[in-house]
């Protein structure tokens, strides 16, 4: 926590890694329908190559593309410091999919990661329609998500949209060993301000440019999703829940289903912690043609 006072005023870091082409430019930015933003350490390698190979392959998708960065910081001393930074490196020439910032990528640092990803999409890829923003360790259905935001009437990502799993009314934690601990004299009130679970976070680009402007004037918090929430608060804006975002893994009905069938996570959108050959399997299994689902299945 001192640590983290003692740097919550920086707000500018050097970027070790930029894609500033990644969306075509300005005006052609409105090309991407959705960008998909991941939250990766700089160690998750694995999870990226991955991810890469499924759900977060760019791609045209019912005529539309599909854009992917994965956003991180560094890590380590020293040695392992150069070499994770040499992985990143590497992968950024292979994929053009890395955005690096030269700040230490922690947990009490995601809110200022978040907060330096919408500064670069305001100067690289203002137009950008629509924007997925998660972690690196979730499945997304992203052509349920595409499917979904095709299907919004009157919203092309020029309007409000901010949708997920919702938490409401939810008190910070005063226990100074959590994770979440966030004291008092840090933050007064007894709730935060309604906010969607950072797990996966659907949003149009315009919100992104309000929550932008909104973190110019409030101070950084600790808590990156509860964050957001406070800057469409102060914007007037609200959140919506979303169905088919499972921040805390799926309520299967009974023990005598198996709650890997491909069946459950087909209309979903997206579903936290993974394990990464589930996460491979079932990627594979919601896109097989011959893949029979009979009735609806309720959540
Ligand atoms: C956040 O990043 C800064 C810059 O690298 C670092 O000095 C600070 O220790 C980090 N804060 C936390 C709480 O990890
Ligand atoms: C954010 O601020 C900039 C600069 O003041 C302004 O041009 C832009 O329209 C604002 N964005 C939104 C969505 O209000």
């Amino acid at each position: 926590m001192k640590d983290f006072l003692y740097y919550r005023h920086c707000r500018h870091f050097p970027m070790l890694l930029d894609l500033p082409d990644k969306c075509g430019g300005t005006d052609l930015s409105s090309d991407v329908f959705l960008l998909l933003v991941i939250k990766s350490a700089p160690s998750n390698h694995v999870h990226r190559e991955l991810l890469r190979k499924t759900w977060a392959n760019e791609r045209q998708q019912n005529g539309v593309w599909i854009r992917r960065v994965f956003i991180t910081g560094t890590r380590g001393s020293d040695f392992e410091k150069e070499r994770l930074n040499k992985v990143l490196e590497l992968e950024h020439s292979q994929y053009k999919d890395i955005l690096q910032w030269h700040f230490i990528d922690t947990f009490q640092n995601l809110t200022l990661k978040q907060v330096l990803f919408f500064e670069w999409m305001e100067r690289n890829c203002p137009k950008a329609r629509f924007l997925f923003n998660g972690d690196d360790d979730v499945f997304v259905n992203t052509n349920n998500v595409v499917t979904y935001l095709q299907s919004l009437e009157d919203n092309d990502g020029s309007k409000h949209l901010f949708a997920g799993h919702s938490m409401l009314k939810i008190s910070p934690i005063r226990t100074p060993w959590s994770k979440y601990f966030l004291p008092v004299q840090v933050y007064k009130p007894a709730a935060y301000p309604p906010y969607c679970s950072g797990g996966g976070i659907i949003l149009s680009g315009y919100t992104a440019s309000v929550i932008y402007n909104m973190s110019q004037s409030i101070i950084l918090l600790p808590i990156d999703d509860a964050y957001l929430g406070m800057c469409l608060a102060k914007a007037g804006l609200g959140i919506q829940s979303h169905q088919g975002v499972k921040s805390f893994g799926m309520d299967v009905p009974s023990k005598h289903v198996n709650a890997h069938d491909p069946c459950f996570y087909k209309e979903l959108l997206m579903v936290h912690r993974f394990l990464a050959e589930r996460l491979y399997y079932m990627w594979h299994s919601v896109n097989d043609p011959n893949l029979k689902c009979f009735g609806n299945i309720k959540y």
